[in-house]
């Protein structure tokens, strides 16, 4: 597996440090969808990381009752009036049995043990289960894929570890595991790309618009025709309570169009939201891609969400959405994510903004601008 390959699959995953107060505020304004239907009693499996506080939110905005079911590990305070269970997904699930929603929301399920055991215990008392899945589910990105394209496997499904590895593989297992205790007119599958907006603790997607505001020389890698694919994280939301308020159930990939997004589109708009110009020096697609694999990457990489037109990852950005467009998901503009995760970023503490956890230190991208010029030369 190429290195590109498994920062993007490594780039799903998430950890449980996103912002509290920034979720729910994004969920709020968003409100694109409306409730015609009746009111819910949703089960959220998780609910407290970076974008359970937005379906969260935004169920609770259509007028729907939230139960969580968490740990209580991460961002515990931030919904004091909701009832949640404190339970670990590995482990004791008695607490759920006999409990009845019409709904469960699955947005932690990287194991597929535990999609199981919570699938098996709640069917019998759910309407629907709707299980975030991922993009990474894909067996490869040579081509371009849809839903019914081929996914991974893995050779020991008894794996538990989450890696950049296996999380692709895991979460198709994890799928595989869900349909086994669900019928299918009860099953809701989203796949997204890159989710990114307010609350993103990942900093991949936020890393441009964040270095755009900064002004000056700037290295990109590719060219302006390079392209992207996102999701923002309310229209996420949004699509994902649509999909309860109407029982749809299938199965969807949640991205912003193909052909719609790409680098230098991306340039203009965080350089109209900040009001900012930069100097783009793009680099060809070969010397980023040494200038990363030479790289001690860290975190989530220097050119993040960015892949090239070549190798294992040439159509990561090309994963069609249609089937969840006629379904209803709506993208928002993304200069309007621009726009609010840059707002978002500036109520973030100093010491939380001073390392971004993706991109190029300003060191790094200064010597790799200095090393590109030699060889253009
Ligand atoms: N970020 C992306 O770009 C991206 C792209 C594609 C798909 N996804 C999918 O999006 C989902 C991530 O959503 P997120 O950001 O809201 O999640 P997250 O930050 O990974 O999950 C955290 C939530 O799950 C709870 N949780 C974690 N482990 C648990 C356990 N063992 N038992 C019970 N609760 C547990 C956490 O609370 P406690 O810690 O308190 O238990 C918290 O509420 C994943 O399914 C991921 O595959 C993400």
């Amino acid at each position: 597996m190429s290195s590109n390959r498994r920062e993007f699959i490594k780039g799903s995953l998430l950890g449980g440090a996103a912002l509290a107060g920034a979720g729910l505020a994004g969920a709020a304004e968003a409100g694109a969808g409306s409730s015609d239907s009746k009111s819910l009693d949703i089960l959220v499996l998780g609910g407290t990381g970076f974008i359970g506080p937005h379906m969260v939110g935004e169920a609770l905005r259509r007028g729907h009752s939230v139960t969580l079911f968490n740990r209580g590990r991460t961002n515990d305070d931030l919904f004091p009036d909701l009832e949640t269970i404190k339970g670990d997904r590995g482990g004791d699930l008695s607490m759920l049995e006999g409990r009845k929603w019409d709904a469960v929301i699955d947005n932690s399920g990287y194991v597929p043990r535990h999609v199981q055991n919570s699938a098996r215990t709640l069917a019998p008392n759910i309407g629907q289960y709707l299980f975030i899945s991922t993009i990474s589910v894909y067996a490869s990105f040579t081509s371009a894929n849809d839903e019914s394209s081929q996914l991974a496997t893995i050779d020991d499904e008894s794996i538990e570890e989450v890696t950049g590895e296996t999380y692709g593989p895991l979460k198709a297992l994890c799928e595989q595991r869900a349909r086994t205790e669900i019928e299918p007119d009860r099953l809701t599958i989203l796949r997204p790309t890159y989710i990114c907006g307010p609350g993103d603790h990942t900093d991949r997607f936020s890393y441009w618009p964040v270095r755009v505001s900064k002004g000056g020389r700037m290295l990109v890698p590719g060219g302006p025709e390079y392209p992207l694919q996102i999701i923002d994280v309310r229209d996420l939301a949004n699509f994902t309570i649509d999909c309860l308020d109407r029982r749809t159930a299938d199965t969807f990939n949640t991205v912003t169009p193909v052909g719609s997004y790409n680098m230098g589109r991306l340039l203009d708009d965080s350089q109209a939201v900040s009001a900012t110009r930069v100097d783009p020096v793009w680099i060809d697609e070969g010397f980023a891609r040494e200038a990363q694999e030479n790289s001690q990457v860290q975190n989530w990489g220097m050119f993040p969400i960015w892949h090239g037109l070549q190798g294992d990852n040439a159509k990561v950005s090309s994963v069609s959405g249609k089937k969840a467009v006629a379904a209803g998901l709506k993208n928002r503009p993304v200069r309007e994510t621009i726009r609010d995760l840059l707002s978002w970023w500036k109520t973030l503490p100093a010491e939380r903004t001073a390392s971004m956890k993706a991109g190029m230190s300003p060191e790094t991208e200064a010597e790799l601008i200095a090393r590109y010029a030699a060889t253009t030369e």
